[in-house]
């Protein structure tokens, strides 16, 4: 690949699809009865809960981890080399505020590039500590990996949704992180639906993938996000200067693909500052997108610019940030909110082969139950095609990005293919390519 702008890293390929993460997620049973002894003093405070990984701007040598507990004390994260556990060390944490119970943050950094970790929270003063955790830094540049997106969860996630969830995480065990479009809950106040959430997941994986997260409408209630949300879901800390979208906008980089999260809920804006809230995206988008060094984009929130459902349309999003994606060519556009499954580009963007497309794909998902009806017309009334519409489908999406290469496929929970494609840049430009019989 001489000239080749996706370099791959001169670290030694994987001799098989091993599935780090479900090592991961299998060693805190192994750690945890290793290291019983040592963890499990009689203490007070009470064990850690809803243990998550959120990235940060450089999650090669940095990385955050929120949980919560029901107990008020000083946070502490000890983290060591997998290949050195000896080797702990204490970071201190904050307490970043209150649910139903108190919430934590702390962030490790100066680590080493694609090195396993391992990891675990609790109190500085003594103990509280959950099962050691483990999760591998991302590698310095580009590098091949898979990643999860996931639509709405939102509804009857237990019994509903935690299927699909649970094949998606067996069907892609080494997944390195999962992307979620909006309204991971019904209702954000909820306790416990979010119990349901991080149930649905498990601690194994939020406590090993890093989780990219857009707030959904249901995150909402009027003007104010969940403070479930930002206590959960920290962010990156890089988005624009602006109070209201504080913990809901911003990128983080990950082996040669730029990940920007937007917030579309426009609509739960104060009335007076709707315009400032999107432009301010736009205007902080177009930077990011501009001095982006990764061979890869993938933008994701939550309202679709091509409404997948009938009647539905956000045009104030499209009005916006639609240019953007299209000037800087964002390979893909991860979107919900419509509870059907849906996936196109621009009729501009055809080209002389039915297959093959060139510029961004948008994408609509669906994880949990709800279901609504699909149709095309928002997509055709403005300048765009649905490739592929599919009602009644519950699904997950694994995506796999390897070098000049990026395969993306949709399934069921039962196995069955949605959608399935791939997108190649090279010498003949950018083809994006359906891989559906
Ligand atoms: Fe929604």
């Amino acid at each position: 690949m001489a000239g080749s702008p996706f370099p791959r890293t001169s670290r030694a390929p994987r001799t098989s699809r091993a599935p780090r993460a479900a090592l991961h997620r299998g060693a805190a049973v192994a750690a945890a009865l290793t290291f019983a002894a040592a963890a499990a003093p009689a203490q007070a405070a009470s064990a850690p809960e809803r243990t998550t990984l959120s990235p940060t701007a450089d999650p090669s040598t940095s990385q955050t981890v929120t949980w919560r507990a029901a107990d008020d004390y000083a946070p502490v994260l000890e983290i060591a080399p997998a290949s050195a556990p000896d080797q702990v060390r204490r970071v201190e944490g904050e307490r970043t505020g209150s649910t139903d119970g108190v919430h934590y943050r702390a962030t490790a950094d100066g680590l080493e590039p694609g090195t396993d970790y391992r990891y675990r929270v609790g109190s500085a003063e003594g103990g509280a500590f959950g099962d050691w955790l483990a999760f591998e830094t991302a590698a310095d540049g580009p590098d091949p990996f898979r990643f999860l997106y996931f639509g709405d969860v939102q509804n009857d996630i237990t019994g509903g949704a935690a299927p699909t969830i649970e094949a998606a995480l067996a069907d892609a065990p080494d997944a390195e992180l999962a992307v979620h479009a909006g309204d991971l809950v019904n209702s954000g106040g909820s306790d416990a639906e979010w119990g349901e959430w991080f149930g649905a997941f498990g601690q194994d994986a939020t406590g090993s993938m890093n989780q990219v997260t857009a707030p959904g409408n249901h995150e909402y209630s009027g003007w104010s996000i969940t403070d479930h949300w930002g206590l959960q879901f920290p962010g990156a800390g890089n988005g624009p200067d602006d109070d209201d979208l504080e913990d809901t906008v911003y990128y983080t980089d990950h082996q040669g693909v730029r990940f920007v999260v937007l917030n579309s809920n426009y609509r739960n804006a104060p009335w007076f500052d709707t315009k400032d809230w999107l432009e301010d995206q736009q205007y902080w988008l177009r930077g990011v997108l501009e001095d982006n060094p990764n061979p890869w984009t993938v933008v994701t929130f939550h309202h679709p610019v091509f409404s997948n459902s009938p009647t539905r349309d956000n045009g104030r999003l499209r009005d916006m940030w639609l240019e953007v994606f299209e000037e800087y060519d964002v390979d893909l556009v991860l979107q919900g909110h419509d509870h059907g499954y849906g996936r196109g580009n621009l009729v501009d963007n055809r080209t002389g082969d039915p297959d093959v497309q060139t510029g961004p794909v948008y994408a609509v998902a669906v994880t949990g139950p709800k279901m609504y009806g699909v149709s095309d017309a928002n997509w055709t009334d403005n300048g765009a095609e649905a490739r592929v519409q599919r009602e009644e489908a519950q699904t997950y999406q694994i995506v796999e990005v390897d070098g000049s290469r990026l395969d993306y496929v949709s399934k069921t929970r039962e196995g069955e293919i949605v959608d399935r494609f791939h997108i190649t840049k090279g010498g003949d430009g950018k083809r994006v390519t359906d891989d559906l019989p």
